[in-house]
C-alpha cells in the first residue's frame, strides 16, 4: 500500500487529490496549519468516512511550510512514497501585499521539503512540486510549453520559479525523483472565494436569486486557460507514476477573457448582460440595472495578460486527457452554488 503525504491538504487541490488517492487505495497523510477556526471543510467528508473504518487510511497532522522542524519531523515519521507539495500562499494579488511571507512558503518551503528528504536519506520518495503558469507571466511565447522561458510578474510567480528550479537542482545534484507540474488555472466548486471564477459565479447566482449586491471586478481583459481541478490532480498523480522525474505543462489549450467568462456564466443563468462604458468606467447591466462595475482595488501592480498552455507532452508521455471543458466546468460550479445558497 503506497503512502502519500500532501501539503496544502485543506486547499482546493488537496481535497480533490486526497479523494483521488484514497480511491486508488493509498494511505493519505496531510499537513494542515493551525488556525483559530476549523479549516478542514473541504476534506471533512473524507475524514468522517475514514474515521468509521476499522483501518482508516486518512490522517491529518499540524505543520507549516515555514517551520522546517515540523516538515522534517513529519516526513521522518511518515516516510511517504510520494510527497505532493501543494501548500502555498496561492493568491497572486495577496503576494504583492505579503511578498516576504509568500517567498518563505512558496520558495523556501520547497527547499525545506527537498532538504528533509535528502537529509533523511529517503531515496525512494518521489516529490511533486506544484508549479504554475504564473511563472510564464509576461509570456515570451504562445502557447506556452515546458521549453518556454519564464518571466514572472508577481512575488508569487517569482517564488514559484525558485520552487521550480530548486526542484530541478535537487533532481540533478542528488539524483532525487522530483517532478514539476506547470499547471494552468484550474477551478471547481471547491475554489477559494476570492479567485475570479468563484467570485463571479457566487455573485451572479445571488443576484439571480434576488440579491441587490453589485459584482465589483478588476481587469476584464486578461485571458486565462481554465480547467477543472479534478482533471488536474489526476495529472499530478500521473506525473509521479512516469518512469522518470520530469516537468509537464497541464492546460486545456483554450483561453477566455474574464469578460467572456462573465458572459458564459450569465448565459448559463439566463441573464442577458449588456456592457457599456470604457476603461475603469465599463459596467455590466441586467436590463436597466447596473450589476457589474470595476474598481482599481482589484487591478494588480503588474498583470499577466494572456496565458494559454500546450500540454502535448503530458498527452503523449503520461496519457493525460482532461474530461472537462469550460462549459462543463461552469455548469458544475453554478449548480453547486445553487445547492449551497442556503449557507449565504
Ligand atoms: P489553495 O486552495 O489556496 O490551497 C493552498 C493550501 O496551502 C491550503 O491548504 C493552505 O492552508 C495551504 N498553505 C498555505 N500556506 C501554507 C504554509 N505556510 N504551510 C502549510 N500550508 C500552507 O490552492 P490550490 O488552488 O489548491 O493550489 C494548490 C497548489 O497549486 C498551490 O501551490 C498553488 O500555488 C498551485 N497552483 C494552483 C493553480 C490553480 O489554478 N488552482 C494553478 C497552478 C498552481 P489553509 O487552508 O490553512 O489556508
Ligand atoms: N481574484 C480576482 N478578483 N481576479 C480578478 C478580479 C477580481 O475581482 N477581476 C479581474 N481579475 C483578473 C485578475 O487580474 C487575473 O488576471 C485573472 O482575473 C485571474 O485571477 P485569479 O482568479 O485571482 O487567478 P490568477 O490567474 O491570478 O492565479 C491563479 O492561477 C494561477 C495559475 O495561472 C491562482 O490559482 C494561482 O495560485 C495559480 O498559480
Amino acid at each position: 500500500m503506497k503512502i502519500a503525504l500532501i501539503t496544502g491538504i485543506t486547499g482546493q487541490d488537496g481535497a480533490y487529490l486526497s479523494e483521488f488517492l484514497l480511491n486508488k487505495k493509498y494511505i493519505v497523510h496531510g499537513i494542515k496549519r493551525r488556525t483559530s477556526q476549523f479549516n478542514t471543510q473541504r476534506i471533512d467528508h473524507l475524514f468522517n468516512k475514514q474515521k468509521k473504518l476499522k483501518k482508516p487510511k486518512f490522517f491529518l497532522h499540524h505543520g507549516d511550510l515555514n517551520d522546517s522542524l515540523s516538515i522534517q519531523n513529519l516526513i521522518k515519521k511518515i516516510k511517504p512514497n510520494e510527497i505532493y507539495n501543494l501548500a502555498a500562499q496561492s493568491h497572486v494579488a495577496v503576494s504583492f501585499e505579503q511578498p516576504e511571507y509568500t517567498a518563505n512558503s512558496d520558495a523556501i518551503g520547497v527547499l525545506r521539503i527537498l532538504e528533509s528528504v535528502r537529509i533523511l536519506g529517503l531515496k525512494k520518495t518521489k516529490i511533486y512540486q506544484a508549479g504554475t503558469s504564473e511563472m510564464f507571466g509576461k509570456v515570451l511565447e504562445t502557447p506556452q510549453t515546458e521549453k518556454t522561458p519564464f518571466y514572472p510578474r508577481s512575488p508569487y510567480g517569482v517564488a514559484k520559479v525558485y520552487g521550480h528550479w530548486i526542484s530541478i537542482n535537487y533532481r540533478e545534484a542528488y539524483n532525487m525523483f522530483v517532478s514539476n507540474g506547470i499547471l494552468f488555472n484550474h477551478e471547481s466548486p471547491l475554489r477559494g472565494e476570492t479567485f475570479v471564477t468563484k467570485k463571479i459565479i457566487q455573485s451572479l447566482v445571488r443576484i439571480k436569486l434576488g440579491s441587490k449586491e453589485k459584482l465589483v471586478l478588476g481587469n476584464l481583459y486578461s485571458k486565462r486557460d481554465w480547467g477543472h481541478a479534478k482533471d488536474y490532480v489526476e495529472a499530478m498523480w500521473r506525473i509521479l507514476q512516469y518512469q522518470k522525474p520530469d516537468d509537464f505543462v497541464i492546460a486545456t489549450g483554450k483561453q477566455y477573457t474574464i469578460k467572456q467568462f462573465v458572459n458564459l456564466v450569465a448565459k448559463k443563468l439566463k441573464m442577458q448582460i449588456s456592457w457599456k462604458g470604457k476603461g475603469i468606467n465599463e459596467k455590466g447591466f441586467l436590463g436597466k440595472k447596473n450589476i457589474i462595475s470595476l474598481s482599481k482595488k482589484y487591478f494588480r501592480p503588474s498583470e499577466v495578460d494572456s496565458l494559454i498552455g500546450d500540454s502535448s507532452k503530458a498527452k503523449k508521455l503520461i496519457k493525460w486527457r482532461p474530461k472537462y471543458d469550460i462549459k462543463k466546468l461552469i455548469d458544475e460550479m453554478v449548480e453547486f452554488e445553487f445547492k449551497n445558497i442556503s449557507k449565504y
